[in-house]
Order: structure tokens, then C-alpha cells, then sequence
């Protein structure tokens, strides 16, 4: 008998025409992916709350849009179930619009997931859906209450014969039918971690394509199933005698190319990726290229990383008491490092800072409920952490999933974040973000064109992430702003920070570095306005100014408030021809205005991966120990350091504390480790951007790992 082909061409863009799709959304966050699923979707049902979801959550991921058009856009084919979940509000809204609601309260006995299937079986003539051809994808069917995944895993086999995905929390599950089957992933997206569960019982099994293969092996509930297997070839083979359950790994986005990621000059352009092989390749050239950076930043006595675990981790402060902290240190030459520093308002009990770092896991803006733990894993006692970028407006998005400072429910999503790292002593600054022309006008209110000084595009291979399809393209000639624009995105600043005192934050850090709207007034190559925006360097330090100005207002004090700047930067733009005397006129500005403190990217580059601050003598061409003579406030550095190079940076005075970006991502206890010398662990770039808790809040604490153990052990 010829096998069954299980393949997931619903995930792709460009599924084969004859396709259909039928979508049930239940009642659990939306995944990134179902905004374009739901607009591909030939049924859309909502499972009673689901209906809240498509309302609420949809139109948060089409920013571009407005709410009530994307709801127009997509209503749904039907909402039933028992109907005591969905709100008053949105039935009538949907009612208004005609969408039949179906009262489903009197059948006790099935869960909303299974109504939804029976509906789409029962009605399948009346939408011209062919059983045959049609996936449904019950989306939120994984993740939740583990009464209702198990319902879930079970409907799959009440419905052996129809093509049922379930999709939630970064997973993707699906029945392998007694028999022999071809399983072919979508490995852009799903894996490589994937399963094979013995839901029905013992099922004896044999596989190829996978890492750990089977050989009529049995599996069962209470002996061997199959999990924390990999995906190794393009086409798995399961044969198997009874049926069961397929899981993988669902990883939604494309790669997302951010600041400060090399990597991402690797990717070849947009229209070469429009096949899912040139996806993979360039998935891979970047992967490589970000080895060989990894390998020519290593130096002989770095420490060797230790290997990451992929398991939930549970909730575990980094902090140990400062007193410790610096003991430790004084017996590995970082004791600088542990010296208590103020900053404006607020005083550090030690000067390793984690770096703001953007996640790209708050679907519609809004910062996930682990976001809390994530920042709470890496808190100290006193321990400065600045927060990912956060969009100060709806002009200010232009990349996928990151988290807004102007959105209520983003706002309350904030607090409990804020509670935690205070619970634990540590001192939280918000990042305050305007990308300007880095976006798309999918991101854009009606679809306009994204703002800039002046109407010139990023030049190069950059690509844009649409947050619709997540596919790449090119980024646009954007529309110069008027002044009317420019005063709106200034009070926008001045309201984000309000927004982050107000949600509890000690105080905020402006983002004028990596080539996004403040960088893009400083430098006279994206700045060719003729009016006092642009020009001389006084004018095109204008608008930085008003924003520092107005930031303080909304902050309450410049004690609170903080900037930086990446004056060698080269991520979307090359640096500004002149740019030693514009930061040093920036610099001399803003001593007067009181700041926290100014935060500065150091130049790097492959050749060059370590501080050149770190260089005391000063020799090396680009350094920023020109500004230090300049600035008299407090200098927190970023870029390259390893606690050795932090350490020495400090003790010459070349800066007074240091940020740690890629390795406070991968070492919750970075702080205590740097004290200790302890190795850290090695960062996964694959998992920098993208959804799920894999890569943001699993990486091991040192004693949580054997060779840590031992480390402490020797110690
Ligand atoms: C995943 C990732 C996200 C980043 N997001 C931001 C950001 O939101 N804002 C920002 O100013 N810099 C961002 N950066 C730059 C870092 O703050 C930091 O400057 C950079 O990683 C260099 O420091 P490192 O060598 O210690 O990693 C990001 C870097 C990475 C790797």
C-alpha cells in the first residue's frame, strides 16, 4: 500500500491552489502565525472566547490597519460552543456583521475543539470544502490546562480521516495513522526537536530520518516514547501498527534580522528567498557566519561554554548578595566591576549591566506573561538592567513582536515585570524606540509610508520583516516628516516615559543608536533637510535634544533618564563622516542637562571584536575614549566585553560600568559568574528572535548543570 504523505503546506505562503484551509481559533493567545492563516482561511470558526481572540488579538498583529477593518476583514465563519466565555460586546458586534452564533451549551459532554470539527463536517457543503483537501488547524489546541490538550490529542484520533493540525505553544502535533507514512516538516519551521506519543497504547514502531531511529521498537505509556527526538532528513518514515501522535517544534518566524546581529548581512536578498530552500540557505550562511564570528571573537583563555539544557528552568533569582559578589571578585581581578555606582537618581550595587536586547516575543506589543521571568532570571540586587526597545508610538514599530510602552494592555503587561525585577532589588530601565524608516508600512497607521528626517531609504542588503506574512522585503524610500511630525513623535517619547514610571520603571534610556529615528537625524547621510533639523551639527542634534528635553519632563528627572549612541555603528547606515565632533557636541550638550547616564556602543568589527576602550593606550583608530574626555556624567559602555575586558575598561576609568548583551541572554547569573569566573554558557542565535520560552528562559543557572556543579565544587 503506497504510504500517507503528512506534510504541513499549509504553513507556507504559497500553498498549492487546490488547498483548503479551515481554521477553529480556541480560547488561548493567538500565535504570530494565525494572522496569516485566518486571511488564507476558507472558514474561520471561533470557539466561544476564540471569538474574544480574533476580536482583541488580530487586529494587535496588523498594526496597519484599523482595528475594526481588520475585524471586517476577517469575520468569522461562525461562533459557537457554550458561549459563556465569548464577550457581550463582541457577539453583537459579530452579530451586527451577520456571523451565525450557534448555542452549543446543551451538549455537556464534548469539549469546544470537538463542536468545532463536528461543525466543520456538518457544514462542509454549504462552504464547498472537500473533506479530502481541507486542513483544519485548531489553533490554541496545545498549551493551557492539560485537561484540554489531552482532549485535544484525543479529538485527533475521533478524527482519524480528516487532516487536523493543532497548533499552540510553539507546537505542532497531528495523528500518524496506522500504516506507513512519509512525514515531510516544514524544517524553516518546524523542528528540529519533534516526538512520537503512543496516545492509543502500545504501538511498535519503526522510523528513519530521525536522530534516535526506531526498529520495531515498542512504545508505550509507561515505557519508551519517543521525545526530545530531531528532525535529520527532509522526509521522515514511520511505520507503525496502531496510530499515534506526531509533535514538533514550531518555530513561526523567518529569521529576523536586528541590530547588532552581523549575522544578518549574510542573508541574500528578498527575492531569492521567496523559495523555502533559498530560505534555508540563508538561514544557514547566516548560522555560519555568526559561527565564524563567535570563533574569531574567542580568545585563548576564554572560557569554555558550557552546553545549554533545553528544559523549562524553574523560576531562579541570579542574585547573590553584593557583599559576596565582591569577595568573589577580588580573587579574579573583576572586583571593578562590584563597586557601587550612582547614576542620577539611583545607585548600582555592582556595574554589569544587561544591555537592552530585543526578544520579538510580544505578540501584538504586548510583553508575554514569561517576559516576567525572563527579566526576573537575570535580576541582582542592585543590578542595573535596561529593558528590549519598546515602541513609543503607533509610527514607531518596524520590526515583529516587540513590545510597545503607548498600549494599555502592553502597559499592564509591563507592571508585574517590573514588580518582579523589584522584588528582587534590581533597577529597571525602559528602552524608549522610534524606528523611523526602519519599517514598513505594514507596520505603519493606513498603510503609509514610515517617517524619516528626510526621504532617503537604507541602503544595502537590509530587509524589512512584514509582521502580515513575516516574509522580507526591501525597505521603502520613506516620507520626510513635516514639523508638525516631528513635535507628535517628540511628545511620544515624553509619554512613553510617563508610561514607564507609571508602570514602575526607575527610569528610561533613550534609543538614539543603531541607525533608527534619532541616529537617522544625527547622521548627515539620512538627514538632508534644509530647515534647523538638518544641516549643521547643531541642527541635526536638534531633535535628539527636544526628545532628551521632553523625556525628562515625562519622567519627572533627568536622573531618571539616560541615551545611547552607537557613534561607529555601522547597522543600517554607515557612521556620519563627522562623527567625532557631532557626538562631541551632542555630549557637551547634554552635560547640562543632569542625565542618569550616557550609554555608548563600542566600535567593533570582526578583525576587532574586543573594546577599543579596553585598549588604554588609545592607539586603535576608532575609539570612544575621546567622548569620556567630554561627557562628565556617568559612561556605561556595550559591545564585545568579556568580564576580563569589563573589569580593565573600569579600572582604567575608561567607563564606569559595562552592558552585556549576547551573553546575558544565554548566563542568567551572568553578574555572579563574571564574579566567580565561571564559564558562561554559549548563546543560540537561532533563538534571539522568534516566539516561545526555548532560548529566553531555559538557559541553566551554573548549578544546574554537572560541569557547573563541579565548577562550584572546585571553586
Ligand atoms: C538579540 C539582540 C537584540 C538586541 N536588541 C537591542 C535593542 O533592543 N536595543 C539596543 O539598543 N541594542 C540592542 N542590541 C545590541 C545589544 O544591546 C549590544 O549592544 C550588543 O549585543 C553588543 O553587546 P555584546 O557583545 O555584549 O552582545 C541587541 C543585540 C542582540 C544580540
Amino acid at each position: 500500500m503506497e504510504p500517507r504523505i503528512l506534510c504541513s503546506r499549509f504553513l507556507r505562503h504559497e500553498s498549492d491552489p487546490g488547498d483548503q484551509l479551515a481554521v477553529v481559533l480556541l480560547n488561548w493567545t493567538l500565535p504570530t502565525i494565525a494572522a496569516e492563516l485566518l486571511q488564507r482561511a476558507v472558514v474561520r470558526l471561533c470557539a466561544d472566547g476564540g471569538a474574544n481572540r480574533l476580536f482583541d488579538e488580530l487586529p494587535a498583529m496588523l498594526p496597519g490597519e484599523t482595528p475594526d477593518a481588520v475585524r471586517e476583514r476577517c469575520l468569522p465563519t461562525a461562533i459557537l460552543g457554550d458561549l459563556d466565555s465569548v464577550r457581550p460586546e463582541v457577539l453583537a458586534f459579530y452579530q451586527q456583521r451577520g456571523v451565525p452564533i450557534v448555542d452549543l451549551s446543551a451538549d455537556q459532554d464534548t469539549m469546544d475543539l470537538q463542536k468545532s470539527i463536528a461543525y466543520v463536517v456538518a457544514h462542509a457543503a454549504q462552504h464547498q470544502l472537500a473533506l479530502d483537501r481541507v486542513t483544519i488547524v485548531a489553533l490554541g489546541a496545545l498549551g493551557g490546562r492539560l485537561d484540554h490538550t489531552l482532549v485535544s490529542l484525543s479529538t485527533l484520533h475521533t478524527h482519524r480521516d480528516l487532516n487536523l493540525i493543532l497548533i499552540g505553544d510553539g507546537n505542532l502535533a497531528r495523528l500518524v495513522p496506522a500504516g506507513r507514512s512519509l512525514i515531510r516538516p516544514l524544517r524553516e519551521v518546524e523542528g528540529p526537536t519533534c516526538g512520537l506519543v503512543p496516545t492509543a497504547g502500545p504501538a511498535i514502531t519503526s522510523t528513519r530520518g530521525l536522530r534516535y531511529n526506531m526498529d520495531r521498537t515498542e512504545m508505550r505509556y509507561g515505557g519508551l516514547v519517543s521525545s526530545s527526538n530531531a528532525i535529520e532528513a527532509d522526509e521522515i518514515e514511520v511505520e507503525v501498527d496502531v496510530d499515534i501522535v506526531w509533535t514538533t517544534q514550531l518555530q513561526i518566524h523567518p529569521p529576523i534580522i536586528l541590530a547588532g546581529v552581523k549575522a544578518a548581512a549574510a542573508v541574500p536578498p528578498a527575492a531569492s528567498l521567496t523559495n523555502s530552500r533559498a530560505l534555508r540557505r540563508a538561514m544557514i550562511s547566516a548560522h555560519r557566519t555568526a559561527q565564524m564570528m563567535a570563533q574569531a571573537q574567542r580568545r585563548p583563555h576564554a572560557a569554555r561554554p558550557l552546553p545549554r539544557r533545553h528544559r523549562h528552568r524553574p523560576v531562579r533569582c541570579a542574585a547573590a548578595a553584593a557583599d559576596n559578589l565582591q569577595a568573589a571578585a577580588a580573587a579574579t581581578g573583576t572586583e571593578a566591576l562590584f563597586k557601587p555606582l550612582k547614576i542620577g537618581d539611583v545607585t548600582l550595587e555592582h556595574r554589569v549591566v544587561m544591555a537592552p536586547l530585543t526578544r520579538c516575543r510580544a505578540i501584538g506589543g504586548v510583553p508575554p506573561p514569561m517576559t516576567v521571568e525572563y527579566y526576573s532570571q537575570r535580576t541582582t540586587r542592585g543590578g542595573l538592567i535596561i529593558s528590549e526597545a519598546t515602541c513609543v508610538s503607533d509610527t514607531a514599530l518596524g520590526y515583529p513582536c516587540t513590545p510597545t510602552l503607548f498600549q494599555p494592555e502592553a502597559l499592564e503587561a509591563w507592571r508585574p515585570v517590573v514588580q518582579g525585577i523589584h522584588d528582587k532589588g534590581g533597577i529597571f530601565f525602559m528602552q524608549l524606540w522610534h524606528c523611523g524608516r526602519a519599517s514598513h508600512p505594514d507596520y505603519q497607521p493606513d498603510g503609509k509610508l514610515p517617517m524619516a528626517p528626510s526621504a532617503l531609504r537604507i541602503e544595502g542588503d537590509y530587509k524589512v520583516v512584514s509582521p502580515k506574512d513575516f516574509q522580507q522585503y526591501d525597505y521603502q524610500v520613506p516620507r520626510a516628516m513635516d514639523k508638525q511630525e516631528i513635535k507628535e513623535v517628540v511628545q511620544s517619547f515624553k509619554q512613553a516615559a510617563r508610561n514607564a514610571m507609571a508602570v514602575g520603571a526607575d527610569g528610561v534610556e533613550i534609543h538614539g543608536a543603531s541607525g533608527y529615528l534619532i541616529n537617522q537625524f544625527l547622521n548627515q547621510l539620512s538627514n538632508q533637510r534644509g530647515d534647523e533639523y538638518g544641516g549643521s551639527i547643531e541642527n541635526r542634534a536638534r531633535f535628539a535634544l527636544e526628545v532628551v528635553e521632553a523625556v525628562c519632563e515625562g519622567a519627572g528627572s533627568a536622573g531618571r533618564v539616560a541615551i545611547r549612541f552607537s557613534p561607529f555603528g555601522h547597522y543600517l547606515m554607515t557612521p556620519d563622516p563627522q562623527t567625532y565632533s557631532l557626538y562631541t557636541y551632542l555630549l557637551t550638550e547634554l552635560n547640562k542637562c543632569g542625565l542618569s547616564y550616557i550609554h555608548l556602543v563600542e566600535p567593533r568589527s570582526d578583525d576587532m571584536p574586543l573594546s577599543a576602550l579596553s585598549n588604554v593606550s588609545g592607539s586603535r583608530p576608532d575609539s570612544l575614549a575621546p567622548f569620556r574626555q567630554v561627557f562628565g556624567g556617568p559612561i556605561v559602555v556595550a559591545g564585545g566585553h568579556t568580564g576580563a575586558t569589563a573589569a580593565q575598561a573600569v579600572q582604567a576609568d575608561c567607563a564606569d560600568a559595562v552592558a552585556f548583551g549576547r551573553y546575558f541572554i544565554s548566563t542568567p547569573d551572568l553578574a555572579r559568574r563574571i564574579a566567580l569566573g565561571a564559564p558562561h554558557n554559549k548563546y543560540d542565535r537561532s533563538t534571539f528572535y522568534g516566539q516561545g520560552p526555548e532560548g529566553y528562559i531555559d538557559y541553566p543557572f551554573l548549578e544546574d548543570t554537572p560541569e557547573g556543579r563541579t565548577y562550584l565544587a572546585q571553586a
